[in-house]
């Protein structure tokens, strides 16, 4: 018996704690971060005009709804700062989902998802990603009684990817039964391109976008969304008294200022990354490429020899998901060619 009233379903939603390891240290391919330093030039400015009002003041969001919606292209009205990517999953469910309501998203996916879906107390219609799937698989499942679709694109930790055509089609669908959807775009610079401008087009749909991956501000959480604007007005009702941090703002903005040469970590990780998936399948492994910042490697044989090796050096991997596709094969976060070579390094002292 308890002392007072509350939403008993919450007793059943499972949540473990964080790691407690130290991994500043470490060469971090568990987490899909930026493996790579933002621009010393950057970091410099940012420590620079740190003030103490910074952390005394409540944060200025204004100015950077401002200069993120000019630098996107959009309207300030278009967008809504989150805590990452995960706040913006958040928002949505607190929009569109009811008790009892429906959601559809893949099957594996951000763990953060099935939280939310059952705290929301949501009816959880997952779509098996062990595989190939096409995007009739998800559409064939949005009747009437679906909420709130979620996919992001790329998927992780299955690395599915969906061309814009595809994406077009599920939002079409979305919209004929007046379902939300958010595209989730946390990977958006390790892949091809964006469905910003066609979901802009669609008045249930939002895309959410992340400062923690190819920008490098995971410990910061920030990220946004992006949607028509009387969709995000909604999503907009939903946001605590300050979205996101003040330092988060004062870095994310330096990020913008200097755009172009932060960003380009997307361009040389997709080098990195398909430089590492060759040197895996020269040395005989099967190495799977995804559009994100990481891949699987199927080291076969010399998979625990390995993993004891890399962990002993310090290498923070996150180890298999069991994945049909994917068997034991291990994920790894990838990064630009130079880093790479120091991993294909330490995995060759064991090969010799
Ligand atoms: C698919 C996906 N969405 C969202 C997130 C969380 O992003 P953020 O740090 O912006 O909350 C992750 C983190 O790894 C992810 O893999």
């Amino acid at each position: 018996m308890s002392f007072f009233r509350f939403k008993t379903h919450v007793e059943t939603v499972r949540r473990l704690r964080n790691d407690k390891r130290d991994r500043h240290d470490r060469f971090r391919l568990d987490a899909n971060e930026r493996l790579e330093g933002l621009p010393a030039s950057l970091w410099k400015k940012f420590k620079r005009d740190l003030r103490q009002e910074d952390v005394l003041c409540y944060p200025e969001t204004e100015k950077f709804y401002e200069k993120l919606a000019g630098h996107l292209g959009v309207g300030v009205e278009n967008l809504v700062l989150t805590t990452g990517v995960d706040g913006a999953i958040k928002n949505c469910f607190e929009l569109f989902v009811k008790p009892g309501d429906t959601v559809v998203y893949p099957d594996p996916t951000f763990g953060m998802v099935d939280v939310y879906a059952r705290l929301f107390q949501a009816q959880a219609k997952k779509i098996p990603f062990g595989g190939a799937v096409a995007i009739e698989d998800l559409i064939k499942v949005v009747d009437q009684g679906v909420t709130f679709v979620f996919l992001p694109n790329p998927n992780s930790p299955t690395g599915h990817y969906f061309q814009n055509s595809d994406l077009e089609k599920l939002m079409a669908a979305c919209r004929e039964k007046k379902t939300g959807l958010l595209i989730d775009e946390a990977y958006w610079g390790f892949s091809p391109g964006t469905a910003v401008d066609i979901a802009l087009r669609f008045e249930n749909v939002a895309v959410a976008r992340s400062f923690s991956k190819v920008f490098g501000l995971a410990g910061l959480r920030i990220g946004y969304l992006i949607a028509p604007a009387p969709l995000a007005a909604l999503l907009y009702k939903f946001r605590p008294m300050y979205e996101v941090n003040q330092p988060a703002l004062k870095l994310a903005s330096l990020v913008l200022d200097q755009f172009d040469e932060v960003f380009a970590y997307g361009r040389r990780t997709r080098e990195g990354r398909k430089y590492f998936v060759d040197s895996m399948r020269q040395r005989g492994f099967n190495a799977r490429e995804t559009e994100a910042n990481f891949v699987y490697v199927d080291f076969k044989e010399k998979r625990d020899a390995l993993l004891t090796h890399l962990k002993e050096k310090g290498v923070l991997i996150r180890g298999s998901y069991n994945l049909e596709a994917f068997g034991d094969w291990v994920r790894l976060t990838v990064g630009p060619a130079a880093i790479m070579k120091k991993l294909i390094g330490l995995i060759d002292e064991v090969l010799c």
